[in-house]
């Protein structure tokens, strides 16, 4: 339960964001830009502390389930023999075992090795590989979406150009080849499996994404609620709300690996879109015991702390915590080649956790998070209050308020109220920059960032330009104030992030996926969503037009590619993204 504000003078009112209308239906996967602009380079954001008392190598760290730590084994193996040349580390971790893990922890000792590194010879490994796993994704079966039809009545409406019209209903065929649910083996001996056993049928990203992940499945609810696969886009929220109920939070993705992590929370949002679409009342009341649950995990003590500002208000304000500090098991062997560069365990330790807070965030990884966005060693993501982050949860408040009302209990409702005042007064003390017209991450500069009390200086605000500076838009906090959205949005335009095919990351182009000259749908779509609902005729023009951008590029690109990608460069027309760290994902 969230504390309610200790000084009512700290406690502004605020807006109801419910009372705005919802914009017109987006098309699915928010499909919705390039010019010649120098990419502006970024000024060093503020320095993280020097030396972290407890740091981030500090806190729960859970234990890794013996078949991960195996999996893990083989995965390095592997790396050794195959050589890292498209080597995919997740895929070893993804194997499903066929015999028990004893006996297939013996024949793996008893392979020849070479004497120097761990090298098996590759027939020796293959052999292996095939007589004791099945095929990664094999655990994850194909299934027909039943609510699923090739034109839904009413789909689309507005869109009438015939070609485009194709493209949408082909994009929308897509579903069915997305929708899988877990095979029978992971129910009968889960322990097997590093897949968990999801009651029923889920959506996938695909590619090497092949389980359900959290903040994905917000688009793919928008998208299936524009498709009117209603029943298909409630059963992923019951999915998630099965990890609540066994976590006490949604995991990262249906991995056990992803077990000591989250993601952006976003469950109360699909729930609200769900209601919005169908009004089940039933729905939103069996699911408001797991959004009370997950609030209280966000609410916790590794996610929070409290910033006091000049007038001696205290701020509560969330971070992203995970409870991790060894390589990611998907990605250790990529983890652990930049951890080779730190010496010591305890360096390590806090990178490790650096990393998997970082994945947390959903942006994995960007310069967003690190003190020198030459070095992913200098991530420092849990020494930074994140705009997007708190914005999240203040509309997990709201929705729970909401929510809470309509079935009636009212004292929750005016908790969660009171806790929304007070979390929109920390966005605008904590975050708003005026002068900038823009809302900046905020970054811990004591030299302690698990104390839990700090005092606020302007100056820790990240000044750097991210597309995340301009998500507050999207839960339309600016929407009582039209000088504040008129402001907003004379900042975004002359913010650099605009292109010719979409909205840019960041402004600088560093390698990482979550950086220029990337777009991503999930950015395009809340900052195209936000204007459009701000109430200014202007805004919603410029909200067409970035649609327009990002739908051409989409659609040229898949003309060329034949499948959506998870990225594009906003740069280059049917150009998709690059970088990062593993081979980019399409549908
Ligand atoms: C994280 O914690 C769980 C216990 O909740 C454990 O089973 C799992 O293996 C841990 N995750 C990793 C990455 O090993
Ligand atoms: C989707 O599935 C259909 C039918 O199985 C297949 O013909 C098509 O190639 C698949 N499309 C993609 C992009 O995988
Ligand atoms: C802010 O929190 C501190 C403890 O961290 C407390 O001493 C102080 O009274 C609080 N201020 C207000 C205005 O509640
Ligand atoms: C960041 O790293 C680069 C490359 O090692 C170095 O040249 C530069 O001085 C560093 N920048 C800061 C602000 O420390």
């Amino acid at each position: 339960m969230p504390a309610p504000p200790s000084d009512p003078r700290c406690n502004h009112h605020v807006h109801d964001p419910h009372a705005t209308t919802p914009m017109s239906l987006l098309p699915l996967y928010a499909v919705l830009l390039l010019l010649h602009v120098a990419v502006a380079m970024a000024a060093p954001p503020p320095s993280p502390p020097s030396s972290p008392i407890c740091g981030s190598s500090g806190g729960p760290v859970k234990e890794s389930t013996p078949l991960i730590a195996f999996l893990q084994r083989v995965q390095s193996a592997a790396l050794q023999t195959f050589g890292s040349n498209s080597f995919d580390p997740k895929l070893y971790v993804d194997l499903p075992l066929q015999r028990a893990l004893p006996a297939a922890q013996a024949a793996f000792a008893a392979l020849p090795r070479s004497s120097r590194g761990g090298a098996v010879p590759a027939a020796d490994l293959n052999r292996f590989l095939g007589d004791y796993f099945g095929a990664a994704g094999s655990d994850m079966v194909y299934a027909e979406p039943p609510d699923f039809v090739p034109e839904p009545e009413g789909f689309l409406p507005k869109v009438e150009h015939p070609e485009v019209r194709a493209w949408a209903l082909e994009v929308h065929s897509l579903w069915r080849n997305l929708t899988r649910r877990v095979a029978d083996d992971v129910r009968a001996r889960p322990e097997m499996h590093t897949l968990l056993p999801l009651p029923g049928p889920v959506v996938v990203p695909g590619s090497r994404f092949r389980e359900v992940y959290y903040w994905d499945s917000y688009w793919i609810i928008r998208g299936l609620l524009v498709s009117k696969m209603y029943n298909t886009a409630k059963c992923i929220v019951n999915n998630l709300i099965s990890l609540v109920d066994s976590y006490g939070y949604v995991l990262n993705g249906a991995r056990a690996y992803y077990s000591n992590r989250s993601q952006p929370p976003l469950l109360s949002s699909m729930i609200m879109e769900i209601y919005k679409k169908t009004g089940d009342l039933e729905f939103v009341k069996k699911s408001l015991p797991s959004l009370l649950k997950e609030h209280s995990f966000w609410d916790s003590e590794i996610h929070k702390l409290t910033i006091k500002d000049g007038h001696g208000c205290n701020h509560t304000v969330n971070r992203y915590y995970a409870m991790w500090n060894k390589p990611r098991p998907e990605s250790a062997t990529i983890d652990e080649s930049f951890a080779s560069a730190l010496s010591s365990s305890h360096d390590k330790e806090k990178f490790y956790r650096e990393v998997a807070s970082t994945a947390e965030s959903g942006w994995d990884f960007s310069s967003r998070w690190m003190s020198n966005s030459s070095h992913l060693t200098t991530l420092a993501t849990t020494s930074i209050i994140p705009v997007d982050l708190n914005v999240f949860i203040l509309k997990m408040e709201l929705d729970i308020a909401f929510f809470a009302k309509l079935v009636g209990d009212n004292s929750i409702s005016k908790t969660f109220l009171e806790a929304s005042h007070a979390r929109e007064d920390s966005i605008r003390s904590i975050f708003w920059n005026d002068e900038m017209g823009q809302w900046l991450d905020y970054w811990l500069k004591d030299s302690n960032n698990c104390k839990d009390s700090h005092q606020l200086d302007s100056g820790n605000q990240n000044q750097n330009i991210f597309a995340s500076n301009f998500i507050p838009l999207w839960i339309g906090i600016h929407a009582s104030d039209h000088t504040i959205a008129q402001k907003v949005m004379n900042s975004f335009k002359r913010s650099g992030l605009l292109r010719a095919f979409g909205i840019a990351t960041s402004l600088s182009n560093t390698r990482q996926q979550w950086d220029f000259p990337n777009g991503w749908a999930p950015l395009q779509h809340m900052i195209v969503e936000g204007l459009a609902k701000s109430g200014l005729k202007e805004a919603r023009i410029l909200a067409e037009d970035i649609a327009e951008r990002w739908i051409r590029t989409n659609y040229v690109a898949y003309k060329q590619s034949g499948v959506m990608h998870e990225k594009y460069d906003v740069e280059a027309c049917g150009e998709f993204g690059g970088g990062g760290e593993y081979t980019p994902q399409t549908t």
